[in-house]
């Protein structure tokens, strides 16, 4: 296939997966109450689904349904982890946009959830969907065995507590006042967004019952895949508009965020991507053509416009 059928064929994969992976949303967030559950308020459901149900290119729900599939897992054993990920992403992105954090008003090309609702509900349709996401991924209907349900509640919690996803907000934060170092920005951003991302391919993994050896390189990929995905994230914060973006662009230099863009400038991290996208490859090598999807996503993330 040539290069432009290959990219042609990544992004039909990825709107086929992310209306699949929308489907199921929409049931899990739906009305109905469940076992031991009272009722369900409307205003924060219809906040957590404004955050939820308003496009996103479900990125992470990809990698997962993709790692999972590296591993002989078909799309419907991976489609819950895959939808508790992304519950857990739009959470992150709600408390994101805060006015405490970003103070932004655009997200996915709509009004971020606070300015749509109010901040008291935004806070609670985060913590809501937070939870969601461990309701999710610990229901049998996840996966019959309970040692991998275990291990992958165990891992998104690692992923985004302290030590992964919140404590790199919270180093992006601290940032503000003292910009770090090249590592200080690595480590914060292989946090704030490699941990979740991360995570999606350790998912495939674990549901695919890999071995050792496989497991690690599917994290290793998770973390290259991670690095780039925010590298291009602060590119684009740059070089893209608002339109493109669906959300604010040009503002990080003046909020003071550490980024590599600010660092060193916007072609020394176009080549730190070219770079990473050839790391990617030689990771992949050992699982040969099986993993031409996962080799073409990291360009697609090295080159993205959007
Ligand atoms: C935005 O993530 C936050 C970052 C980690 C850069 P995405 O770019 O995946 O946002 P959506 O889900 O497509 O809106
Ligand atoms: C957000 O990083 C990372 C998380 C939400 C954890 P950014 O603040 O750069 O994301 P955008 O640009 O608002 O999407
Ligand atoms: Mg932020
Ligand atoms: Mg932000
Ligand atoms: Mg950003």
């Amino acid at each position: 296939m040539s290069d432009v059928a290959e990219d042609e064929h990544l992004l039909d994969l990825m709107r086929t997966a992310a209306g699949t992976v929308e489907v199921q949303l929409e049931r899990l967030l739906s009305a109905d109450t469940q076992e031991g559950e009272k009722v369900r308020p409307k205003r924060v459901l219809n906040a957590m689904r404004h955050g939820v149900l308003n496009g996103g290119k479900r990125f992470r729900p990809f990698l997962v349904l993709q790692s999972a599939d590296l591993f002989g897992v078909p799309q419907t054993d991976a489609i819950r982890v895959a939808c508790a990920l992304e519950c857990l992403h739009c959470y992150s992105l709600i408390h994101d946009d805060l006015p405490a954090m970003d103070n932004d008003d655009l997200r996915r090309g709509v009004p971020t959830v606070h300015k749509a609702y109010d901040e008291a509900t935004a806070i609670l349709a985060g913590d809501a969907l937070l939870t969601l996401a461990f309701d999710i991924l610990s229901d049998p209907k996840t996966n019959d065995d309970a040692e991998i349900r275990v291990q992958l509640t165990s891992l998104l919690a690692r992923a985004s507590g302290l030590g992964g996803m919140i404590g790199g907000q919270a180093l992006d934060i601290e940032a503000e006042s003292r910009t770090p170092d090249e590592a200080g920005i690595r480590l914060l951003q292989s946090m704030k967004t490699g941990a979740l991302i991360r995570y999606a391919c350790e998912a495939g993994a674990v549901l695919g019952q890999a071995s050792l050896d496989q497991r690690q390189m599917l994290v290793r990929y998770g973390e290259i895949i991670g690095l780039a995905f925010q590298l291009s994230d602060d590119l684009l914060d740059v070089v893209a508009t608002s339109e493109q973006m669906g959300k604010a662009t040009g503002k990080d230099a003046g909020a003071g965020k550490g980024t590599l863009v600010g660092l060193h400038g916007v072609e020394k991290v176009r080549a730190m991507l070219a770079a990473l996208v050839a790391e990617s490859d030689a990771i992949l090598i050992p699982f040969g053509e099986r993993a031409d999807i996962l080799r073409r996503t990291a360009r697609f993330v090295a080159e993205r416009r959007s």
